[in-house]
């Protein structure tokens, strides 16, 4: 079937088209319901099926007779370990830890936090959870410890599993004192931390063993799960400071990952799949860990960078070394690449015959990078765009259906399932190539967020009030003539910096909390490597008088330490006033212009028009 017709199907009858899909997954009770919206305003898929996701991800392979395949590849330039786990050692290790997990008296339903670097270890916490149908929420590692306490109160766990550490590039990341600081912060407390002491990171806080815990427990069995069980919290940035738990189930999701494999990625049983990211995000829960593990494939888990690594070769040797056919990374990682290796050298020393393609997601793929990516490698590059909220990807290039030529600077076509549409911002249908709101009208396809955790409220009002009918996507961008779809970038207070989705929103609370601060704008400012970075305009209280330097430097330090270094606030500004309408409220889309020397019309709404210009001369001072 061509692509037009496919997508076509799922659109007119979605229920008929995934149940139809949901025969690709062994269920131990096929569905018979397709979609349906539950009394409280989530969404379920499959509401009468039975299923496993760590037994389609482990057991089922097994059975089929794959055990020996490797499933999971670990290569660690930082540690200088390399370590491989076939289907039947991989299931071996989870047995044993879910094992764990029960001896710890955790239970269907109950959540575990899994705040882990990327180390094997994180893929078995989380499938063991997935076995005996806990709630796993991970945490990424570069979050500070006061993200780990609100996502510990809003998750209120029963485990913390975590690892004496993390490592970067020359430093290590001592997550003990880390930890002690979230559990003194959070109301909630687990009523075990278990860690994970690893050989180059020393053991010194009181929490159990997770090494000790293993050897008292005995195997434990996969439980029978609903469909609409659970399967992971995934905590995302919004535009208030509070993150929101991405509640993900297990029946759509494990259909949507199969479906995305073969539909979107053209992959199958053996190939080797690796998503260059990390288990804390959407991308490393559903391409490094599930998808792959449900469709067969062997996963790599890349505790390294792009470059430094020890160079900018690394992708291209681990390509080479696994036979690798499909590497999936963010565009930052790729200019990180072109940046040291410009000419391409490092690529051509390397045997690049297995790659077939090389996606990209978590920010736009600038046709700059694009360029240089089909250049160098000679490869087919696919931009594809999703969020941590569908847990697939929206747009791509279906290459398992109909393979489209690519347009440099869009995603490519919607997938099945996702029927998106431009509206104005009062709803109305754009024309072609005009700009507006991406909405995703409803249902949205299995694989996408159910609610979010325990605020059923918040998902109504996060996306589902400003168009009725419609999930809005918070991106604004356009579809061409042709159905192209070009995402041009959030139209809210969220902003990607090096691939890492973060709240403008949150940075301004941590920087009010600052005695000298009255109030302040964050906003994301272009960035040559990392996409965008923050910039902070701070108004100080009457009477403060204090060296700009001297501020500059503590604001930094308290993001660093409230939110984590990975937010790479590196300038705050001190401003007279801040431009805002009549009413009061902050005009951050213009802000954003002035600071990233773009053309800005002065809203009409303004409360006081000079002020714009006095902003542009004060970044223009501070940047002579
Ligand atoms: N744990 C602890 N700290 C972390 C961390 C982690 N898992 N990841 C990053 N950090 C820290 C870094 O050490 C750095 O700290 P510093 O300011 O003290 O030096 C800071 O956070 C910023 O790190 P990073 O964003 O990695 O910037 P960089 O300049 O070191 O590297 C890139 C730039 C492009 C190489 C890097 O950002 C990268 O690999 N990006 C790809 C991101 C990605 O895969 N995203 C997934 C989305 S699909
Ligand atoms: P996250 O939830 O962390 O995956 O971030 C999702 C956001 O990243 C989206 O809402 C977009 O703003 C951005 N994004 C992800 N992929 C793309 C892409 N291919 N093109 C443009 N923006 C993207």
């Amino acid at each position: 079937m061509s692509y037009k017709n496919v997508h076509l199907a799922a659109t007119s009858n979605p229920d008929q088209f995934w149940l139809e899909q949901a025969k690709q997954i062994a269920w131990f009770k096929k569905p018979s319901l397709g979609y349906q919206q539950n009394s409280d305003g989530s969404d379920s898929w499959f509401a009468d099926g039975e299923l496993n996701t760590a037994y389609l991800a482990l057991d089922a392979h097994v059975e089929a007779g794959r055990g020996q395949q490797t499933a999971l590849i670990y290569d660690s330039p930082l540690t200088k370990t390399k370590k491989q786990y076939s289907y039947q050692q991989l299931l071996d290790e989870v047995a044993q830890c879910a094992g764990m997990l029960t001896n710890y008296g955790v239970q269907k339903g109950d959540r575990v936090l899994v705040y882990l670097p990327m180390i094997p270890q994180a893929v078995i916490a989380m499938l063991a959870c997935a076995r005996i149908g806990a709630i796993h929420s991970v945490v990424f590692g570069g979050f500070a410890a006061k993200e780990l306490a609100v996502r510990l109160d809003d998750a209120t766990p029963k485990l913390l599993l975590t690892a004496t550490g993390g490592l970067e590039p020359n430093k290590t990341i001592d997550y003990q004192p880390l930890i002690q600081e979230a559990l003194d912060l959070a109301q909630h407390q687990p009523s075990a931390v278990l860690i994970w002491s690893r050989p180059e990171i020393p053991l010194t806080a009181a929490f159990d063993l997770w090494q000790d815990a293993l050897q008292q427990a005995s195997p434990a069995s996969f439980v029978r799960l609903k469909s609409t069980d659970p399967l992971y919290i995934l905590y995302t940035s919004g535009t208030t400071g509070t993150p929101k738990g991405v509640v993900r189930d297990n029946g759509g999701h494990a259909v949507a990952m199969a479906y995305s494999m073969s539909a979107l990625y053209n992959c199958h049983v053996g190939d080797v799949y690796w998503a260059a990211s990390d288990v804390g995000w959407v991308v490393g829960h559903s391409y490094i860990v599930y998808a792959p593990l449900i469709k067969g494939c062997t996963t790599v888990l890349y505790e390294g960078k792009p470059v430094g690594t020890p160079d900018a070769g690394a992708f291209w040797r681990v390509c080479e070394e696994y036979n690798v056919k499909l590497l999936f990374a963010a565009p930052t990682a790729f200019r990180a690449i072109k940046k040291a290796d410009p000419e391409g050298q490092l690529v051509s020393k390397f045997n690049l015959a297995s790659l077939n393609t090389i996606f990209m997601a978590g920010e736009r793929l600038d046709p700059a990078t694009l360029a240089w990516t089909q250049q160098h490698t000679n490869k087919l590059v696919v931009d594809h765009w999703w969020q941590t909220e569908t847990g697939w990807a929206i747009a791509g290039n279906p290459l398992g259906i109909e393979p489209f030529p690519v347009k440099p600077g869009s995603s490519s076509l919607p997938l099945p399932g996702y029927k998106v549409e431009i509206l104005n911002h009062v709803g109305q249908p754009c024309q072609a190539m005009e700009q507006g709101f991406i909405a995703l009208k409803r249902p949205l396809p299995p694989g996408c967020l159910q609610t979010i955790w325990k605020n059923s409220a918040r998902f109504e009002s996060s996306y589902l009030t400003q168009f009725p009918g419609y999930y809005a996507s918070g991106d604004g961008g356009y579809l061409d003539e042709e159905g192209y779809l070009f995402v041009m970038g959030r139209i809210d207070d969220v902003i990607n910096v090096a691939g890492h989705r973060l709240s403008t929103g949150e940075m301004e609370a941590v920087l009010s909390e600052h005695p000298s601060v009255a109030e302040c704008a964050v906003i994301g400012v272009q960035d040559e490597l990392k996409g965008q970075v923050p910039l902070a305009l701070v108004v100080l209280k009457d009477g403060v008088y204090t060296c700009a330097q001297t501020l500059e430097h503590e604001l930094i330090a308290q993001i660093r330490a409230e939110i984590g270094a990975i937010a790479c606030l590196k300038q705050a500004h001190i401003v007279d006033r801040l431009p805002k309408t009549r009413s009061g409220k902050i005009l951050r889309a213009t802000l954003r212009k002035v600071a990233n020397k773009e053309a800005y019309s002065v809203p009409s709404t303004i409360d006081d028009p000079a002020i714009l210009e006095e902003i542009k001369h004060q970044l223009t001072d501070a940047s002579a």
